[in-house]
């Protein structure tokens, strides 16, 4: 029995491990990562419309108008790679009403992740994070240093981690947190984020063949 493609959401506070976990994820599980930061820098650094009206909400650690991400996200979810493979949602919904438009689409994961850390953690860990434009893989100079001295000289420092934008950025996810959980409360999974990365990557695995293996059982019976 082929499975259905999984459909999963992974949230969390900035710099507690969404975007390191899914590049472990999507190694493993083929998904097709969306992920609306990420999304968003790429239309910054090409200097888009959608980048330039973006840039100044991100720089300042603010939210970007949801009409715009919604959009985004909307139509990158409908492309056929993403119906194939099964897709892996990263930093969307961030506020009700984004949790409120995919409702309405009937755009449901299968499982909603989300990773625990504490504040003073998350912030250590913004500090030191650093990204590599070429290969778009995420660093942290202490827990994990680039491999060459090649790939040092060229990382770069995202502009929403300073210490004051991390604070604010960790202010608007405390405050969106539950209302936005409130949509997924059946299939919340927390998980503790404060451990190797290694660690975590195993718990969420299990999770995910898991999930894959419920669903076969439900297509198969439904
Ligand atoms: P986005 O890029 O989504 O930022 P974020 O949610 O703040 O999350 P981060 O990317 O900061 O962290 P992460 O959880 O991916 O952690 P990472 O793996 O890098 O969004 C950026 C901006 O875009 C927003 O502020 C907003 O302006 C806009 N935006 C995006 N989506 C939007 C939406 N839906 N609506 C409106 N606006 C939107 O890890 C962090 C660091 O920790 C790294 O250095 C890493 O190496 C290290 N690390 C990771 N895991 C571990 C571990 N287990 N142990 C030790 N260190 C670790």
């Amino acid at each position: 029995v082929s499975s259905e493609p999984l459909k999963v959401m992974i949230s969390g506070a900035p710099a507690s491990g969404k975007g390191t976990q899914c590049e472990l994820i999507v190694q493993k599980f083929g998904l097709v990562h969306i992920s609306t930061g990420d999304i968003l820098r790429s239309e910054v650094s090409s200097g888009t419309e959608i980048g330039n009206k973006a840039k100044e909400f991100m720089n300042a650690g603010r939210l970007v108008p949801d009409e715009i991400v919604t959009a985004m996200v909307t139509s990158r979810l409908s492309r056929e790679d993403a119906k194939e493979r099964g897709w892996l949602l990263d930093g969307y919904p961030r506020s009700f009403s984004q949790a409120q438009s995919l409702e309405k689409l009937k755009i449901r994961p299968d499982v909603y992740i989300v990773l625990d850390v504490p504040d003073e953690i998350l912030i250590e860990r913004c500090i030191g994070r650093r990204l590599d434009p070429v290969t778009g893989k995420i660093y942290h100079l202490k827990s994990f240093p680039p491999e060459s001295e090649e790939i040092k000289a060229r990382l770069v420092i995202r502009p929403d981690d300073t210490e004051e934008k991390v604070k604010s950025r960790l202010e608007i996810y405390k405050k969106n947190a539950e209302a936005i959980s409130s949509s997924y409360l059946n299939i919340m999974n927390k998980l503790n984020g404060n451990r190797p990365k290694e660690e975590v990557f195993r718990e969420i695995e299990s999770l995910l063949l898991q999930v894959r293996k419920d669903t076969v059982k439900t297509t198969k019976s439904g």
